[in-house]
């Protein structure tokens, strides 16, 4: 049997079911590819679950899918996966594969960077478009920032998550990669003086959330990655009125101190 189990955001995000699934079947592997995964979390979920889990890197979890399967077939193997299983292709390939196998699959779903970043953006969840990855080689192709526009056309806002290999791209390196797209194609997608939300660590004791102008956000001190960044598209009154309460009050850390 296979498990894809979601662990949510933080090791405070196990549920019961993710706990008792991972502690008890023959092999957990830990999918340390689509995500960024402290260290310190790593061994909280491994005191959670009362286990060490293998490290599976893209290797493992794609070129080795077929060894996964077979695996599954003899035993009950687990593959934990940052946030939701099924936010990645990676894991609906190994979903599909294994179902074509004959190998039963259950899975626990996760909180999920697509709907946390969202939630905590402040902005009303129907009002998104497709989410976009700013990818790591951002000057080769402004294909990411054309897509930003698209959502933009039909007046949708757009949650951008940022590539992590050959390493996490940071907070200023995309906000200026978007400016420089900006600057080429002129499709009014951003500019100084706009208002977005950056955000990082959603789900963890240091999360960061900060609504602001992209100059003020090119200047906030941002920290360790993962990070996550809101462009919207005109902001609904109501929305408006959010942000603005958002970034006058708690802008900052994401949980009160104490
Ligand atoms: C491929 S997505 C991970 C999706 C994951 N399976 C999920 O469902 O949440 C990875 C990207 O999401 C964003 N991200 C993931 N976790 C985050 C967090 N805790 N805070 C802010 N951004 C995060 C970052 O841009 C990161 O590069």
């Amino acid at each position: 049997m296979l498990y894809l189990v979601g662990l949510g955001l933080s090791p405070d995000h196990l549920s019961e079911e993710a706990r008792r699934i991972l502690s008890s079947v023959e092999t957990v592997y830990l999918d340390t590819y689509t995500n960024v995964l402290r260290e310190e979390d790593i061994l909280a979920y491994e005191r959670a679950v009362g286990r060490t889990f293998l490290r599976a890197q893209r290797k493992d979890l794609e070129d080795g899918m077929k060894k996964l399967i077979d695996e599954a077939r003899r035993k009950d193997v687990a593959i934990a996966v940052s946030g939701d299983p099924f936010t990645a292709t990676t894991h609906v390939s190994i979903y599909v594969e294994a179902l074509r196998n004959d190998i039963p699959v259950q899975y626990v779903l996760g909180i999920s960077i697509h709907t946390a970043a969202i939630s905590l953006s402040g902005l009303q969840h129907y009002r998104f478009g497709s989410i976009v990855t700013v990818p790591y080689l951002w000057k080769e192709s402004p294909s990411f920032y054309e897509r930003i526009h698209r959502n933009m056309r039909n007046n949708l806002h757009t949650l951008l998550l940022f590539d992590l290999h050959p390493e996490p791209l940071d907070m200023k390196t995309a906000l200026n990669a978007l400016l420089y797209w900006e600057k080429r194609r002129r499709l009014r997608v951003i500019e100084l003086g706009d208002l977005v939300v950056g955000m990082a660590r959603i789900g963890r004791e240091d999360c960061f959330r900060f609504v602001g102008t992209v100059e003020e956000l090119l200047d906030v001190e941002w920290g360790d990655p993962p990070f996550s960044l809101v462009v919207p598209a005109e902001l609904h009154p109501f929305e408006e009125e959010t942000l603005y309460t958002i970034r006058r009050y708690v802008n900052g850390r994401c949980k009160p101190e104490g």
